[in-house]
């Protein structure tokens, strides 16, 4: 049996290394902490990731996607009550954000094997009153997404994608959330990148990116979103130099504080350097689990993803298969008395807040169900290292023993 370890193996890493502190340090130094060189720097090089026109960055990925729906339903003219599709399977926030629009969220199967969206169950629940589908990228993989947004034009349906658990990695060759009309990224703790709270909308759309720029700052006049925006105006002007004044201190529409600071930038801008060196880690230690866990295969059901996708490993899911001999608690119970921390696979449908508003829907969406009840998730993030993964693989082996000599 293997020897209990002291410290323990958790979802998610902070990895704040000098270059981080440096910036962070440059900024303070800078005596600049609103909008500046670092978020401006971290959403330029986060669009040109994802090869789209613009990143806003914002205090969340929750607050990115609300300002996402409430644009498009600002420029969209949707009214109260029309309905989005959300997955079945995300987290609360996907479809918070549509309620808090007061909109409805309708929601849809998931696949049994990547989790996201089942796009042969998306067209069912398509009614006159459908404006938009917010397909979601869970775990680090990408959804069907060429499928979702057939779907979407065909229907003509906006899209606003949730890839708040996935970052830069490709499907069918192009990055995530570069094809959506809107996609939204988390940059929250233990998410890919890490600024502490933070999150960005990217789009290809001007008019998409001045509503939501304008929404993350009280629905101010896009004219004037940042200090530096009247730079360069000219004062000899006066008249149009007024007009400028008039503006800036301008509010167009609903708009929310959901600003960040140079602070998280910095942080932004250094961990964005290191992207290849996390996601090359995290791959590393997923596939050292997968190949090493499959002798469970029997009764875990471990990731997978097609051979056109890639898989970004935010975290490593894994569902205890039905008829397995023993059940979720027992296997999560042995990996937390044993110092491996776990979380469940996001849960919708089954929190306490849903079953109010929309009763059991556990019949309706039987796989969604089946996650929820049975999946849960390990680290598997940069922060582990080759000693701690054989520690993991110990545990697994050791907890199947115990089931077996009962
Ligand atoms: C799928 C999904 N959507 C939205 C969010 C919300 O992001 P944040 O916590 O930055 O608001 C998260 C984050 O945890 C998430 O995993």
């Amino acid at each position: 049996m293997v020897q209990k370890r002291a410290t323990q193996i958790g979802v998610g890493d902070t990895c704040i290394d000098e270059n981080a502190k440096k910036y962070v340090m440059d900024a303070l130094n800078n005596n600049r902490l609103s909008y500046g060189k670092y978020v401006h720097g971290f959403e330029k090089k986060f669009a040109e990731g994802h090869n789209v026109k613009y990143a806003i960055m914002s205090n969340s990925g929750t607050s990115s996607l609300q300002v996402a729906i409430q644009a498009l339903k600002e420029i969209h003219g949707w009214k109260d009550g029309d309905e989005v599709l959300v997955p079945a399977l995300t987290f609360v926030a996907t479809s918070n954000v549509v309620i808090q629009s007061n909109l409805k969220p309708v929601f849809v199967e998931i696949d049994p094997r990547t989790y996201n969206v089942d796009p042969a169950k998306i067209e069912e629940k398509i009614t006159p009153h459908t404006r938009a589908i917010m397909p979601v990228n869970l775990f680090g993989q990408s959804c069907e997404i060429d499928q979702v947004l057939g779907i979407a034009k065909k229907h003509n349906l906006k899209s606003v994608e949730d890839s708040c658990e996935t970052m830069f990695v490709k499907f069918k060759g192009k990055p995530v959330g570069s094809q959506s009309d809107v996609a939204c990224f988390s940059t929250y703790v233990a998410h890919l990148l890490v600024t502490g709270v933070g999150g960005l909308s990217t789009t290809n759309s001007d008019e998409y990116a001045i509503a939501m720029k304008s929404m993350v700052n009280h629905g101010r006049d896009s004219v004037y979103l940042h200090i530096d925006d009247d730079k360069g105006a000219v004062r000899d002007d006066k008249e149009n130099f007024f007009k400028l004044v008039d503006r800036r201190f301008s509010f167009v529409r609903m708009g929310y504080s959901y600003r960040v600071t140079e602070l998280e930038g910095a942080l932004g801008m250094a961990q964005i350097e290191k992207w290849p060196e996390i996601l090359a880690a995290r791959q590393k230690n997923a596939a050292y689990l997968l190949k090493n866990l499959k002798q469970f295969e029997e009764h875990l059901q471990l990731p997978w993803w097609p051979d056109y996708a890639e898989h970004a490993f935010m975290m490593f899911p894994i569902v205890v298969k039905k008829g397995a001999p023993f059940s979720r608690k027992d296997l999560i119970m042995y990996l937390e008395d044993h110092n491996i921390e776990t979380r469940y696979m996001v849960p919708l449908l089954s929190q306490p807040y849903y079953i109010k508003l929309f009763g059991d829907l556990s019949k309706e969406y039987p796989i969604a169900a089946h996650v929820d009840e049975n999946g849960f998730y390990i680290g598997c993030h940069q922060g582990i290292d080759q000693e701690a993964l054989d520690y993991v693989l110990e545990v697994f082996k050791d907890f199947f023993k115990t089931r077996n000599s009962k």
